[in-house]
């Protein structure tokens, strides 16, 4: 951590160049603590051009997090939420895990303009960027225990494809259990952590990671096909009616419309809703086990409890969301 580096990022964001001498005299700093500010940003992935005689400078504009722009994108509700804008995070939901552990607010969200270990389902690792995705979790406590949970994950991504559509991206799709795909890539990955008794009050911190505008070098990262919002549809990222801060505070919008409703109904209020979003219905897929094995057959639906239905070799299985991958097979 170095407590200069988003200062001076926040002033790089504008894609010109500032030079050292100044940079230095606005912190009141040498030109060689300026320095050293850099190379933690060059750390932490962000590119960060140095050039004699000019100073620094960003590849491009990026778009910085505004939390009041956020808390108009969420409307009339927006007295309900907690936001809190976080510069450098390893994870938003492992934080707001400690938060709620330590008796943070129903509704708390922490939003992080870099995350240095996020975290995707089962240990492996969500990778974003500077100004480039959005990273974020949201605190919701349950009055119900975590058992009465079952569905939740795929009703958060109903709540994301309302938000998409909402703000003019049509294309998207989602994968069971909850991952939002564009053209069989994925655009958006949602992780949910459970805190709480199984049959007492509990509490969900529910993350999400969208893609917007992903430089080459980190989708070439990433292990499986990827798109990001300015590839997967004609919306213009990062202008005034589409940006990070207006994309979170849309998201959290429709995620607390989904969530009052599932409390009240349970993933079958939103089921048929969800299977109108389905990437894969009624076509062939392949389901990956924890003990390394594959099933192959045909999805033929979901059950109440959000467990998917396949049809298979051996007749009709279920499927439950925790330690299982779906692939499709084309
Ligand atoms: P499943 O959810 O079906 O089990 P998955 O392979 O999508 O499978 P997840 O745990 O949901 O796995 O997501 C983590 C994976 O997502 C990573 O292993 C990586 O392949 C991919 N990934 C990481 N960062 C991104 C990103 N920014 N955009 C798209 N995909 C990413
Ligand atoms: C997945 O597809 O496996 C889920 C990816 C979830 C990524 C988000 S980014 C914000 C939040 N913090 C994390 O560490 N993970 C989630």
């Amino acid at each position: 951590m170095n407590t200069l580096t988003f200062p001076i990022l926040r002033l790089l964001a504008d894609g010109q160049f500032h030079s050292g001498e100044t940079l230095a005299t606005k912190f009141g700093v040498t030109r060689a603590t300026i320095w050293n500010a850099v190379q933690h940003a060059q750390h932490l992935g962000v590119e960060v051009f140095s050039v004699r005689g000019r100073g620094y400078k960003l590849p491009k504009p990026i778009d910085w997090l505004d939390k009041e722009a956020v808390l108009q994108a969420i409307g009339a509700e927006r007295e309900w939420f907690q936001v809190e804008v976080l510069d450098e995070v390893a994870s938003t939901n492992t934080y707001l895990m400690q938060a709620a552990a330590k008796g943070a607010p129903h509704v708390s969200c922490a939003v992080a303009h870099i995350q240095t270990g996020g975290r995707g389902r089962r240990g492996r690792t969500w990778i974003s960027h500077l100004g480039a995705s959005l990273t974020f979790s949201l605190l919701w406590r349950f009055d119900c225990g975590a058992a009465a949970l079952s569905g939740l994950s795929l009703a958060i991504g109903v709540a994301l494809m309302r938000a998409l559509n909402a703000l003019d991206i049509k294309s998207a799709k989602l994968k069971w259990p909850n991952d939002v795909l564009v053209d069989g890539k994925k655009l958006a990955g949602i992780l949910i952590d459970l805190h709480g008794d199984l049959d007492g009050p509990s509490a969900a911190v529910i993350g999400a990671g969208i893609n917007l505008d992903l430089p080459k070098q980190v989708f070439e990262s990433i292990d499986q096909p990827a798109t990001d919002i300015k590839h997967a549809s004609h919306v213009d990222v990062n202008h005034t009616g589409m940006n990070q801060s207006i994309l979170l505070g849309t998201v959290l919008k429709h995620l607390a419309e989904v969530l009052r409703h599932f409390e009240q109904h349970g993933f079958m209020g939103v089921r048929d809703e969800w299977l109108s979003y389905h990437a894969y219905h009624n076509q062939s897929v392949r389901m990956l086990m924890p003990d390394g094995r594959d099933v192959e057959g045909v999805v033929t639906g979901i059950a109440e409890d959000g467990i998917l239905l396949v049809e298979t070799a051996l007749g009709l299985q279920r499927f439950s969301a925790g330690e299982i991958s779906l692939r499709s097979i084309n």
